[in-house]
């Protein structure tokens, strides 16, 4: 999927980004790159991979349900032969952002999200304390049919606004991780999303995290 995107579509998106923090972009991923993401989500949700999320680095890896109460499952991108697509999709976007916006991102880091009915993620900033090598978070939301009143909207809080983002099926929103402060809204359906960061470093060790 590489050069799905034109340069000035992508700078457009790096300059909204670099102007105010975050983008949303709306249908993101191509058709068939959408469709391979979904597929694996299918097949892992089957096989109930998914693990309750912790709220620290590997390090210091705590679960806090009072603060976040959603499953995760590390990707990984050798293993995950089959979402191939959306790893070109995340290359590309580091190497853009590598050339306008002088980030030296090396890495990256992805797990598929599930937010159970009743599950939150408390406000909160990307970075670790003891490991601050998050640059970029991405987000790309997989819920067909999403309605007002679902619930699970992704507030960013910059400055003295509060922005609120529906999480509607392949929209990606991508923020810079150490400057926002964020929160999702309590869910009252299955809410699913493909979430990541982009690292200064690679850390080859998000898969082990819960
Ligand atoms: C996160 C997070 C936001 C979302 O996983 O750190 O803030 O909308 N996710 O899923
Ligand atoms: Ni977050």
């Amino acid at each position: 999927m590489k050069g799905y995107y034109s340069e000035g579509q992508w700078i457009d998106w790096i300059d909204a980004l670099a102007d105010r923090d975050y983008v949303s972009i709306d249908n993101f991923l191509p058709d068939e790159v959408l469709h391979q993401v979904k597929t694996m989500l299918k097949e892992q949700l089957k096989v109930d991979h998914f693990k309750d999320a912790g709220i620290g680095s590997v390090f210091n890896n705590l679960k806090e349900p009072s603060i976040r109460s959603d499953k995760t499952f590390w990707l990984d991108r050798q293993r995950d032969q089959n979402i191939s697509g959306y790893f070109e999709m995340v290359e590309e976007l580091i190497q853009k952002l590598n050339r306008y916006c002088f980030l030296s991102l090396s890495g990256f880091e992805f797990h598929l999200a599930h937010y159970p009915e009743g599950t939150f993620y408390k406000r909160h900033l990307d970075s670790f304390s003891d490991r601050s090598n998050r640059m970029i978070s991405m987000i790309i939301y997989l819920n067909q049919n999403w309605q007002k009143g679902d619930g699970g909207e992704l507030v960013i809080y910059k400055g003295n606004d509060a922005i609120t983002i529906e999480p509607l099926e392949n929209r990606c929103v991508i923020f810079k991780s150490q400057e926002l402060e964020h929160e999702v809204l309590t869910s009252k359906k299955d809410r699913f999303s493909v979430t990541g960061w982009l690292l200064h470093q690679p850390s080859g060790v998000g898969f082990i995290l819960g």
